[in-house]
């Protein structure tokens, strides 16, 4: 059977504001496809033709098991983007592995669990000129959940955070606070096939009274992408691909860019597992993403 599995959550689904517009846009187009949910026992996902991730983001609480299901459905079906490019993406690692490749990536010191965190924290802090702010993240994780931004003087709380996650088995970055974003917002790009479909601004989300704001509608704003995040977003594409030996260029990915204290667009994140598309935030986005699943159907059917 032909058809394409657009693969969500139970949970998430109602928050996929993509959802709608990519079914809408499938449909015009003719583009067979179903909506199931990855942690929904009951789904044969040998029946479809492709699955392609859409909101599966509750996976961050158990990236185990989802990369376990990820390597079944591999197993029987195509996976959309490919295995590897799940089990790659799906921690902020890769950030390291695009930074050795030369892609400009916000510095970024990781800390494992079994480390000293406030050790650590110092040897950031002393090779990053005395960051005045930082942010904490782990590198499992999605919608700024347990992103925290600290003064760079304030070490027992940020030590605090760092200890709380590692106690959780859980690794952690840690960046300077990029104040651009104050200003000017981050720039996700949208990618389709190598191809540029779109950009959304995203406010900044930390607070610094310690708030942190999801990424809700009221944060994200259309805008085009300037040419040098652009041409830094296809670099970083690229690395990806060449990183990973990919034989074709990735079918979707979400690259976001934040400006550093020189003015020059960096890396903050690379979502090409499950990206959020923005899809009520463009002109035509949805339509090139069906466009695209479209020709990777027919690609098959003519045996390509
Ligand atoms: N180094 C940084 N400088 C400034 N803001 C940051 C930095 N890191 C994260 N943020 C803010 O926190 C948000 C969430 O961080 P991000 O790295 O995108 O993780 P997530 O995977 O949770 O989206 C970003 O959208 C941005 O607003
Ligand atoms: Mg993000």
């Amino acid at each position: 059977m032909h058809v394409i599995a657009l693969a969500t959550s139970v949970t998430d689904l109602k928050n996929d504001d993509d959802m709608p517009l990519l079914l809408a846009a499938c449909e015009e187009l003719g583009v067979p496809t179903e909506v199931c949910a990855w942690d929904d026992p009951g789904v044969d996902w040998s029946r479809y033709a492709h699955v392609v991730l859409r909101s599966t983001w509750n996976y961050i609480e158990c990236r185990e098991e989802f990369l376990a299901w990820a390597e079944r459905v591999a197993a029987t079906t195509n996976l959309v983007n490919p295995l590897s490019v799940v089990r790659w993406a799906s921690d902020k690692h890769y950030l390291a592995d695009l930074a050795a490749r030369g892609v400009p990536v916000v510095p970024s010191r990781f800390v494992e669990p079994g480390e000293d965190a406030r050790a650590a924290l110092r040897d950031f802090l002393a090779t990053n000129g005395q960051a005045a702010e930082l942010v904490v993240k782990p590198t499992v994780g999605s919608y700024s959940k347990n992103v925290k931004r600290f003064a760079g003087t304030a070490e027992d709380e940020a030590t605090e955070h760092i200890v709380r996650l590692l106690e959780q088995n859980r690794s952690v970055i840690l960046q300077p606070y990029l104040s651009s974003v104050d200003q000017v917002g981050e720039t996700n790009l949208t990618y389709f096939d190598r191809v540029y479909s779109h950009a959304i601004r995203k406010s900044a989300l930390l607070m610094s009274d310690g708030t942190v704001n999801g990424p809700t509608p009221d944060f994200r704003a259309a805008r085009v992408a300037d040419a040098d995040e652009q041409a830094v977003a296809l670099a970083i594409l690229d690395a990806t691909a060449d990183h990973l030996g990919l034989g074709r260029p990735l079918l979707y990915g979400r690259v976001d860019l934040i400006r550093g204290n020189d003015g020059r667009p960096m890396l903050l994140e690379l979502d090409i597992c499950e990206p959020s598309l923005s899809f009520p935030f463009c002109d035509g986005g949805a339509m090139r993403f069906a466009r695209v699943l479209g020709q990777l159907l027919q690609s098959q059917e003519s045996g390509a």
